[in-house]
């Protein structure tokens, strides 16, 4: 695929400079600062990180969802199939949205409507956006439920969402997601809210269908597990900002950031015997962020130097970090 650890040979899509912000208490806060990085065509990335760190908001943007939650995009750009999608008025980017790139989110029960069938969502979804009658969509929403996994599609696509199990809620989602070919799938915690065996098969289907269809998949998790069996590059993001890409095998192998290190070292299976080791101290607040390397103060290998200057990411041999030790850090990966 790509060589180049944030850059893609074909880019589906680009995010460069992207910073979001919105208001709060404090003012208005950036909650998403300069992230840059593409999506090969066809290709499978990751992006990790704590609870907090921007995951979501940046996955929003590309949708064009941030400012229905009161928010704005302050600067950067973001371009799918090369067309700059901030330039959009809303009614252009509802047509690219469910048709070029779609989503699907961790709780089904908030992206489907629960008042209507599982069938009139789908016919409504494929008959937005593409030429079908009434009763073409309704059968290629059968074929789908049947690719998904749903039994008896021809039954089951009269069901209410209430009438389904949490994982059937999930293939479901995936269907309607999936019913316009986009070319880019933007999967936001997509098994969180499933059990583990219900998630290990959505996220087989997941693989199935995006080999099939050659549709790129940006997957939103805090799930290192996932990340090392689905997806072929990791951008890991911390307090708003990227700060290590690599190729998923380099990152696991050899992680650059100290904060990769450290999520690697949290990593539930690896150590079956010892009690889970989460990292010390939280995320710092957008509103008091130290004045160094938003890492230093948690940071076991942090020198004086780390708490004065914020560092940048700087591009190491094909991937890159955003810590000042990066060369003479040899940080443990998994398996080392
Ligand atoms: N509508 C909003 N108004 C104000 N702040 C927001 C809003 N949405 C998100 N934020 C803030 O933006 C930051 C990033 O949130 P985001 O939801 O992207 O985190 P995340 O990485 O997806 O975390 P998680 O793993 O918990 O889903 C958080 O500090 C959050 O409080
Ligand atoms: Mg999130």
């Amino acid at each position: 695929m790509s060589s180049h650890a944030s850059s893609a040979v074909d880019p589906v899509l680009q995010i460069e400079d992207l910073a979001v912000e919105f208001i709060t208490e404090h003012g208005w806060l950036t909650v998403v600062d300069g992230v840059s990085f593409e999506v090969g065509r066809g290709e499978t990335v990751g992006l990790i990180g704590e609870s907090g760190c921007g995951k979501s908001v940046t996955a929003m943007a590309v949708l064009g969802l941030i400012e229905q939650r009161s928010g704005r995009v302050s600067r950067g750009c973001i371009r799918l199939d090369g067309r700059d999608l901030l330039a959009l008025d809303s009614r252009e980017m509802r047509e690219i949205r469910g048709r070029k790139v779609a989503m699907v989110f961790q709780e089904p029960m908030t992206s489907i409507d629960p008042a209507f069938t599982v069938g009139n969502q789908m016919v409504e979804v494929l008959r937005r956006h593409l030429p079908m009658s009434r009763s073409q969509a309704r059968q290629r929403s059968v074929e789908l439920l049947d690719r998904v996994g749903i039994t008896d599609p021809h039954r089951r696509i009269d069901s209410f969402p209430h009438e389904l199990s949490g994982g059937m809620r999930q293939r479901v989602l995936i269907a309607m997601a999936l019913s316009c070919e986009p070319d880019l799938l933007i999967a936001d915690e997509p098994t969180t809210a499933l059990d583990v065996t219900v998630q290990a098969q959505v996220l087989d289907l997941l693989a199935g269908l995006q080999a099939e269809m050659g549709m790129a998949v940006l997957l939103v998790t805090h799930d290192l597990g996932v990340v090392s069996e689905t997806c072929e590059r990791v951008i890991v993001m911390y307090a708003g900002e990227i700060v290590e890409t690599a190729s998923t095998d380099e990152l696991f192998a050899r992680p650059l950031h100290p904060y990769t290190a450290a999520m690697l070292a949290s990593l539930p299976g690896l150590h079956p015997d010892e009690p889970l080791d989460p990292i010390p101290g939280i995320v710092p607040p957008r509103h008091a962020l130290p004045p160094g390397c938003w890492f230093e103060p948690r940071c076991e290998h942090a020198i004086e130097l780390c708490g004065s200057g914020h560092p940048t990411l700087v591009a190491v041999g094909g991937r890159s970090a955003r810590c000042l030790r990066a060369d003479d850090l040899r940080l443990p990966g998994v398996g080392s």
